[in-house]
């Protein structure tokens, strides 16, 4: 068998399915946490309780800009330092304990701000629970991608995003069920809720193996073979397992003979394979992720479509979270079939086409019945594209490109990256269209077009086909080619028969 490249890994089994694609639960603490703070802000008795008296508002209350914008944007900074934390932690104590310790971090955030009843602890808990989320999204996107099967690893993956867009509309319809209750439970309830998700995620992983990567790392090569054989559904002395981890152990053997595992090594070689030049695809992709601009239609969508003119900008808001929610899993399909790659070449261009149609309609007939219909169909094309191509293939290519020796610390930047730019394009935003500021109305659409386009460009030239591989086989395949020409490659050479070539090499030399 050690001649056969293609047969590197055992049949997939359903209950492999479901071991590997559990931890994608964590995505609905991503989802969520995002989502439900832009309905409590809005709700009226939230505002009594933590807003100042003012004739502005129609409630009587007002929480000051300056309040709201805090308690929003904090969650980022929360996120942004758990996502690099989990490059250390995961790497500490294994992916999969981290995950738990994370569920508690984030469960330590929710309940102060369950307690809260001003905006200085709800400030301090955000931060909290944002840290264990930044955790969790970092870790997750790791773990699941060290635990897939390469056949699926795509597939699993997106089912993180799947999760994502879930967090989001569940979000959304909790705060629509509690938003006009007169009580503490109005906003106590949508925050509670969390509590749910981190117990499952938790109380799952407590049962599922740790990553048999991470036993490879450590030197567990025994642990290692018996995670495998439970993910896998094999017996311990099974061909496939064999030749799965000779695979994981020889491929570690020898990126550790060419680099360290420290944050320094990340920055070090813009080589083909170089760990920089890894580095630098994930965190740039997760940064054209954001500029993708999708997070302004669920950030923003409702009160940009009350500017535009649309009737019922609430329902509309909802209809676009369906629409995510309906249309991710087209991508489970098409990121085994297609490739990321061309998914997020041609998602691009789907989008940026959606972008502009929306700019130029708006602009040309401003207020009219015809702009706003084309306003509402153009963006759920839009979240159509984002939903079947860079939502998902954006967390999974940063899953699959790190070599094992920097592979926490790797996606910890990508994430950090993410949550970065979330958090930049959420500050900017508000001074784009706001009326006293830029109000740029539909004209922000051709900004969004153009960073769409600049995702196109760097899709094309930077971003490599990674589907079908094993992450062993991804290491070789970014030594062989550029991204242009990653997508022809094909398996040739075992780690295993590689290092056995060059201990001979070494070997002869001696001799
Ligand atoms: C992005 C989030 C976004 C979500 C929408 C994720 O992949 O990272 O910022 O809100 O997709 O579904």
């Amino acid at each position: 068998m050690s001649g056969d490249v293609s047969r590197v890994e055992s049949p997939v089994t359903a209950r492999g399915y479901m071991l590997c694609g559990f931890a994608a639960f964590g995505g609905i603490l991503f989802g969520y946490d995002s989502g439900y703070i832009n309905g409590v802000l809005g709700m009226d008795f939230f505002k009594r309780e933590f807003g100042h008296a003012t004739d502005l508002d129609p409630s009587g209350y007002n929480i000051h800009t300056w309040e709201k914008s805090l308690v929003t944007s904090i969650l980022s900074a929360g996120t942004f330092f758990g996502a690099l934390a989990g490059g250390n932690l995961a790497d500490w104590i294994g992916r999969r304990l981290s995950i738990i310790i994370a569920c508690g971090i984030f469960s330590v955030g929710v309940a102060l701000q369950v307690a809260s009843t001003a905006v200085g602890l709800l400030v301090g808990g955000r931060v909290i629970a944002g840290f264990g989320v930044g955790l969790v999204s970092a870790i997750v996107i790791m773990y699941m991608s060290e635990i897939a099967p390469k056949a699926i690893r795509g597939a699993i993956v997106a089912g993180y995003q799947w999760a994502i867009t879930l967090g989001l509309l569940l979000a959304a319809c909790v705060n629509q069920g509690t938003h006009k209750w007169d009580s503490y439970s109005s906003y106590r309830v949508p925050i509670a809720i969390q509590f749910v998700w981190a117990f499952i995620l938790a109380v799952g992983l407590f049962f599922l193996p740790e990553s048999p990567r991470w036993y490879v790392k450590e030197g567990r090569g025994e642990e290692a073979l018996a995670a495998l054989a439970r993910l896998r559904g094999q017996p311990i002395d099974s061909e496939y397992l064999k030749f799965e981890l000779g695979e994981i152990q020889a491929n570690y053997e020898y990126e550790r003979s060419i680099s360290e595992a420290g944050w320094i090594d990340c920055f070090k070689g813009m080589g083909p394979s170089g760990n920089l030049r890894r580095v630098l695809i994930g965190v740039f992709l997760q940064m054209f992720q954001q500029l993708t601009g999708v997070n302004f239609i669920f950030y923003y969508g409702t009160t940009f479509f009350q500017q535009s003119g649309v009737q019922n900008a609430f329902l509309i808001s909802l209809i676009t979270n369906l629409v995510n929610v309906v249309t991710t899993p087209v991508a489970f399909y098409g990121v085994e079939k297609f490739g990321r790659r061309k998914l997020l070449i041609w998602g691009a261009a789907w989008m940026l086409t959606c972008e502009f149609i929306v700019g130029a309609v708006g602009v040309a007939l401003p207020g009219s019945k015809a702009a706003s219909t084309v306003l509402v169909v153009f963006v759920c094309f839009y979240i159509f594209a984002f939903a079947t191509t860079w939502g998902p293939a954006a967390w999974i290519v940063i899953g699959e490109i790190y070599p094992l020796p920097i592979r926490a610390k790797g996606v910890a930047l990508a994430t950090a990256s993410n949550w970065l730019w979330n958090f930049v394009l959420g500050y900017v935003t508000p001074y784009l269209v706001d009326e006293g500021e830029a109000n740029l109305k539909a004209k922000v659409f051709f900004i969004w077009g153009s960073t769409c386009t600049l995702c196109l460009l760097f899709a094309y030239f930077f971003v490599p086909e990674t589907k079908g591989l094993s992450l062993e086989q991804v290491d070789k395949m970014l030594e062989e080619t550029t991204a242009r020409t990653s997508a022809k490659w094909v398996p040739h050479e075992t780690y295993v028969q590689n290092n056995e070539k060059l201990d001979h090499g070494a070997h002869g030399n001696e001799a």
